[in-house]
């Protein structure tokens, strides 16, 4: 979890008057989670953040996800989709339920200012790189990032790599937060985590704007608004709290690994209301000369899976028709596992390392499909495991 930073200008005690160089008084903001008993931002602005001059409806975008019906393990591949636009209005659903909405964006174009008053958005960064301008100061995102974006935090993307920004976006209802288990009571990151706060970063700056007539548009459950604020929403000359933006790259998470098979829990990375995110990353496989060379068929009984396929050779789905950047759901009901090419080289990898990196997200509701997703999907993949 964030731990407490403070940046820019603040004052000695909390709630004190806080005067600027001109001598007036800052505007205070606090943006909190959980009413007023969870970690909190206190920022101080130049100006009144709530001077709105105009609203707008900006886009209606209420996704329905259609139920997967008949029953059925699905594969995308999201090279298919088109590129170009920015990160808000770009981005396209391809599965999700009420908890969560999980979108693919190819990106080359900064993207309005924008925060969504829903939930905790959670960006993987598969390729290219941005800067991550927040009314709390920017992060420079590169490729393997993970980018938490806390709800209600204004902020745009801009794009800065050579590639255009390629991520999958998870719209959470709620926030995102570390395991509580790799938690001490007080918050710290445990030992035994294997991430800890040395690998997070956090917002560098406030990036202080100055600006009249400013729009930032505003997601809730029915789409976009657009406000139309007298002042830049990045006018703050300091802020302090634990509720900020930052990222974690997937090259920094410590895998655990074992003489036999560890299941996928050591592998989470964060939690979020009706679902928890993990990942597989380059590491050791299971080293006993006993131990079993390829995964186990599983069925996941109470959960809808869906992974991300990033970066190596995904050993277990070989003859599969997955490839970087393929999206596949395998949901609860659905006997699945290796598939029948992985037999051929499985005993060889005893005690091997593996170089895949993958991003896996389950839910505990089931995960419905999103229109624009039929055009990308594999319809095949239903017997890729019949050879
Ligand atoms: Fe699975």
């Amino acid at each position: 979890m964030p731990y407490f930073m403070q940046a820019g200008h603040v004052p000695r005690k909390r709630f004190s008057q806080h005067p600027g160089d001109d001598g007036k008084l800052l505007a205070a903001e606090v943006i909190g989670a959980d009413g007023f008993s969870s970690d909190m931002c206190l920022m101080y602005h130049r100006q009144s953040p709530a001077a709105i001059v105009a609203v707008a409806p900006f886009e209606s975008r209420q996704v329905a996800f259609a139920a997967n019906e008949p029953l059925l393990p699905r594969l995308f591949n999201t090279d298919q989709l088109a590129t170009g636009g920015d990160t808000v209005g770009a981005r396209r659903p391809i599965v999700g339920n009420a908890d969560v909405a999980v979108c693919f964006v190819q990106a080359d174009a900064p993207s309005p200012l924008y925060r969504n008053a829903t939930g905790d958005e959670l960006f993987y960064v598969h390729d290219g790189a941005a800067r991550l301008e927040t009314v709390l100061g920017t992060i420079d995102v590169v490729a393997g990032d993970y980018v938490v974006i806390p709800k209600a935090i204004t902020h745009r993307w801009v794009p800065t790599g050579s590639v255009p920004l390629r991520a999958l976006v998870f719209e959470m209802s709620g926030h995102v937060r570390a395991p509580k288990r790799y938690l001490s009571p007080t918050g710290q990151y445990l030992q035994e985590s294997p991430y800890f706060e040395l690998d997070l970063k956090r917002p560098e700056g406030p990036l202080l704007v100055d600006g009249e007539g400013v729009d930032v548009l505003v997601r809730t459950r029915g789409g976009l608004t657009r406000y139309t604020y007298r002042r830049h929403p990045f006018d703050v000359v300091g802020w302090f709290g634990c509720n900020y933006p930052y990222a974690l790259n997937i090259a920094d998470f410590s895998p655990i690994t074992g003489s036999f098979h560890r299941p996928p829990p050591v592998h989470q990375v964060f939690e979020a209301p009706g679902c928890v995110v993990c990942n597989f990353v380059p590491r050791m496989l299971d080293y006993d000369p006993r131990a079993m060379p390829i995964p186990s068929f599983h069925s996941n009984v109470d959960s809808d899976e869906i992974i991300f396929y990033a970066e190596g050779n995904f050993f277990s789905r070989k003859g599969s028709g997955i490839r970087r950047g393929s999206i596949s759901l395998h949901p609860a009901g659905h006997i699945h596992g290796p598939h029948p090419g992985a037999w051929e080289t499985g005993p060889s990898r005893v005690g091997q390392r593996t170089e895949e990196v993958a991003v896996m997200l389950d839910t505990f509701r089931p995960l419905g499909l999103a229109a624009e997703a039929a055009a990308i999907e594999q319809r095949e993949y239903i017997h890729s495991w019949a050879g």
